[in-house]
């Protein structure tokens, strides 16, 4: 399966320079505080920003910051608090890049209690994921929206990358579907601008490939919710949710036709494929599969990737029939789940 590293390394660091507070500068080189220390200061108002930002930093350093955060007195209402207390500029649309890299390396810390395998149960059975659904469902395209939507879905990508049914049932249970869907549908709108294309052709601002990484994140969480039995069921039990699957799914592999990106043509492919084992769902695709997939417009793109050429393969198998899969495949490679 593929991982979620490379974009939510990414989110490391805040984009946005944070003038640093006299807490701040006075740590710097003589007594840098534990660990330990920033974990309490986060109770405390006139510390917890700094802290914030220094945690965010060494949480990949500290291998047991989870669980610290997590059993310690008053850290998770703190993370909290932080969360909602910006839920005010949410609507109308006002935050600022000070407030979103705030609250986006308090996420931070949350994304640290989500993976962690002696914290991620008790983090679900807690309800905490509700509380970024307000995140999700902003639609403002300014920076400081898309960092804060990114690092949410950056949260529910953690979640979601260990395979367990409970995680599912909550995330169905909670609606999270309509809200990946509609950051895919923005991915491929705004993938069609000139703006988008131009970036492209030079190198890729941040904004950009903000927008890019939460389009890979979405589609991976929708991915691993079909890959579960119970996501799969969900999604195939009435014709609205299915269609509303498939439209999006259909209208990003026409945004990728024009701008190709591997990774992401993958994880398409691979909800494809699964959507054609549900037998309903396999019947319906026989009419909206788009052509692009049947007519080798991406075997460019799959040349180097056995697995994903293998998916489309037995996608078109289950779709068309194994004659008309040979022949769009253009290959011979033995169908097989890879
Ligand atoms: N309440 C809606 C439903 O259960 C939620 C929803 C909207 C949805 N769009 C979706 C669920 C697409 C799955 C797929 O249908």
């Amino acid at each position: 399966m593929s991982s979620l590293h490379p974009s939510i390394n990414y989110m490391k660091a805040a984009p946005f320079e944070v003038p640093a507070t006299s807490s701040a500068a006075a740590n710097n080189d003589r007594n840098v505080p534990s660990v330990e220390q920033l974990v309490l200061d986060l109770c405390n108002p006139d510390l917890r920003e700094n802290a914030l930002l220094e945690l965010s930093k060494k949480r990949e350093l500290f291998q047991d910051l989870a669980p610290l955060l997590w059993n310690s007195f008053g850290t998770l209402a703190a993370l909290l608090q932080e969360i909602v207390s910006i839920y005010p500029v949410l609507s109308p649309p006002n935050l600022t890049p000070g407030q979103s890299n705030r609250v986006c390396n308090a996420l931070a810390l949350l994304q640290c209690v989500a993976s962690h395998p002696d914290t991620r149960m008790v983090f679900l059975k807690a309800h905490i994921p509700l509380y970024l659904y307000p995140f999700l469902n902003t639609t403002s395209k300014t920076r400081p929206f898309e960092y804060l939507r990114l690092t949410s879905l950056g949260v529910i990508g953690a979640l979601v990358k260990v395979d367990n049914t409970d995680v599912i049932s909550f995330l169905l249970y909670t609606e999270i579907i309509p809200l990946c869907l509609r950051t895919m549908e923005m991915g491929s709108e705004l993938s069609k601008t000139v703006e988008f294309l131009e970036a492209f052709g030079n190198t890729i601002c941040r904004h950009l490939l903000f927008y890019m990484l939460s389009w890979l994140v979405a589609t991976f969480i929708v991915q691993k919710i079909l890959l579960d039995d119970v996501g799969l069921e969900y999604i195939c039990a009435t014709a609205e949710r299915f269609f509303a699957v498939a439209g999006i799914l259909s209208n990003m592999i026409i945004a990728l036709a024009e701008q190709p990106s591997a990774r992401l043509l993958k994880h398409i492919i691979r909800c494809f494929l699964r959507l054609s084992e549900n037998l309903r769902a396999c019947e319906a695709l026989k009419n909206c599969m788009p052509e692009m997939l049947k007519d080798g417009t991406f075997s460019s793109c799959l040349l180097e990737d056995v697995t994903t050429r293998r998916w489309l393969q037995q996608l078109l198998h289950n779709v068309l029939g194994h004659r008309v899969a040979i022949q769009a495949g253009g290959g011979f490679d033995i169908v097989n789940h890879g």
